[in-house]
């Protein structure tokens, strides 16, 4: 009996890992309720306009976009916050109007490049020499792309293995839930990695936010972490606890049988 006990309890927690990793997976897809508020990363321009300015000693008229659901990368105009998902990223005009990018997998965190997609070309050599000047890992495209991409394939694997450690947890015999254990050991290690790049990133990127120009005022960016990427912490810790069950009664049934 204790060994079965173990084993809904095991699958119960995959489960609950399972929701986490879907309300994380579903941040910033489109503007509704739910994914709207959920993000990996967000990156606060709002006082951007005020460093350029202060960089150049010219005001900087038509910088911001003004129509919060104008098209993105599309010189439309900066937008004040931008927020990373999974699937695409989201930028937003003070607060809650906002518009979301083409939602593709494996969606990387290119803020530097979306910034500057946004802005207006008569802005975009200043505003490129100006974030780029002080050799950031906000400006390092590249190295970006990979990471994130890295650890995008991490986590969606490591979703796969979370539903089908759940999944093979159902069925009451020996050999499902020696597969079920497998796969959230899996699942938690991938999890594990995944959470960990993304973490690393955005301590990396947010190296940004002290920085200041020339004249001494505050360069504008500030990079922050974003709730979805709790979620994936929380979600390995689900998975990883669900772990101790699966040795508990993987013990107890190895005795039955
Ligand atoms: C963005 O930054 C501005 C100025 O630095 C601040 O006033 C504002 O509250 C920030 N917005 C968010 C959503 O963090
Ligand atoms: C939001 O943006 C609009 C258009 O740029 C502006 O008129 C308005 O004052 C802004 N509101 C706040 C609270 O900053
Ligand atoms: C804002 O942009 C949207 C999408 O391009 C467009 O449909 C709308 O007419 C624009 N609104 C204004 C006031 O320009």
């Amino acid at each position: 009996m204790r060994g079965e006990t173990c084993i809904r309890g095991a699958t119960f927690l995959s489960f609950v890992a399972l929701i986490l990793l879907i309300f994380m997976h579903v941040g910033q897809i489109n503007l509704s309720t739910v994914p709207r508020q959920i993000s990996m990363a967000k990156v606060n321009v709002s006082a951007f306009g005020i460093g350029l300015a202060s960089a150049t000693g010219d005001p900087t008229p038509g910088l911001y976009g003004t129509n919060a659901s104008a098209p993105l990368q599309q010189q439309n105009g900066l937008r004040d916050i931008y927020v990373w998902g999974l699937y695409s990223h989201c930028a937003y005009l003070n607060g809650s109007q906002g518009t979301c990018g083409n939602v593709t997998f494996a969606n990387q965190l290119t803020p530097f490049d979306s910034m500057l997609a946004d802005i207006p070309g008569n802005y975009t050599v200043t505003t490129r020499f100006l974030i780029s000047k002080p050799n950031t890992t906000f400006t390092n495209t590249s190295f970006l792309q990979t990471a994130s991409k890295a650890a995008f394939y991490l986590i969606f694997i490591g979703t796969i293995c979370t539903f089908l450690a759940m999944l093979s947890g159902i069925p009451k015999s020996t050999i499902t839930f020696l597969t079920a254990s497998v796969f959230a050991a899996i699942g938690a290690l991938l999890l594990l990695v995944g959470a960990a790049i993304w973490t690393a990133l955005i301590h990396e990127i947010s190296a940004i936010n002290h920085l200041n120009v020339d004249s001494g005022a505050p360069l504008g960016i500030e990079v922050t972490f974003g709730n979805g990427l709790w979620l994936l912490w929380a979600a390995f810790a689900v998975l990883a606890v669900s772990l101790f069950p699966y040795f508990v009664s993987c013990h107890t049934y190895r005795k039955r049988y």
